[in-house]
């Protein structure tokens, strides 16, 4: 629950990189400013991520993939919510060195929290080495997905939706809020390397 707040949120602040570089680095400001800011990040993103990682990783290792032997959507499901969480494990690591700690040497080595009037420019700079852009466009998709089906799977698993339209429809559901994410997600990343994002001046 925390994890995916935070994510609504960070989509947020990454689209006002859609206004340009001030909106970007005010907003990142703002939320710098928030008091008792590193105690939140702490309490509300660290230690639910921490937790969430570790406890995925021991699911992940006890697994026994079976969608080779069964044609079913929901294998192939299973599976794939285990290659994401894998492949966030590593691309949200990178991620907070890169930008919250600015700690990987021979990339950024700035940290957007205390510099907060340069963060559009650590991104944009970042984002304009094409290995990197990728790497984002993956870690995008890999958040987007894992989030889409793991809430799909709460509704399940906590017995909110039982029977099979019940579980159909809150299926088509996941499905269009992905959709909507990683258009949102996406737009955001391609703002810090074109100005206004894929369709400037509409959105
Ligand atoms: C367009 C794509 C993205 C951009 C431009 C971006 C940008 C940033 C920046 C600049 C920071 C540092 C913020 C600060 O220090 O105040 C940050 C932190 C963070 N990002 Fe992203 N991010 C993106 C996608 C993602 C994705 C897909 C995830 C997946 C979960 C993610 C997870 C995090 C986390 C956990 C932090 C640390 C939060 C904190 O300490 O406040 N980001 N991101």
């Amino acid at each position: 629950m925390p994890l995916g707040i935070f994510l609504l949120e960070h989509f947020y602040t990454n689209s006002k990189a859609v206004n340009g570089a001030a909106d970007f680095n005010n907003a990142v400001k703002d939320l710098q400013s928030i008091p008792y800011i590193l105690l939140i990040e702490i309490g509300g993103i660290f230690i639910p991520l921490i937790y969430h990682a570790v406890y995925g990783l021991v699911i992940t290792v006890e697994a026994r993939p079976n969608n080779l032997y069964y044609p079913y959507a929901r294998n192939w499901f299973y599976m794939i919510q285990r290659v994401t969480g894998i492949i966030l494990f590593f691309f949200i690591t990178f991620h907070v060195l890169n930008f919250r700690f600015g700690m990987i040497p021979g990339l950024n080595t700035l940290s957007v929290a205390h510099h907060p009037d340069q963060s559009f420019e650590i991104v944009s700079r970042e984002f304009h080495n094409i290995g990197i852009f990728i790497v984002y466009v993956i870690g995008i998709t890999a958040t987007v997905w894992h989030l889409a089906n793991g809430i799909w799977l709460f509704l399940v698993d906590w017995g909110i939706t039982i029977g099979e339209r019940a579980q159909r429809l809150t299926g088509y559901a996941c499905i269009a809020i992905g959709l909507l994410l990683l258009a949102v997600g996406i737009n955001a990343a391609i703002a810090f390397i074109k100005p206004g994002g894929l369709i400037p001046g509409i959105m």
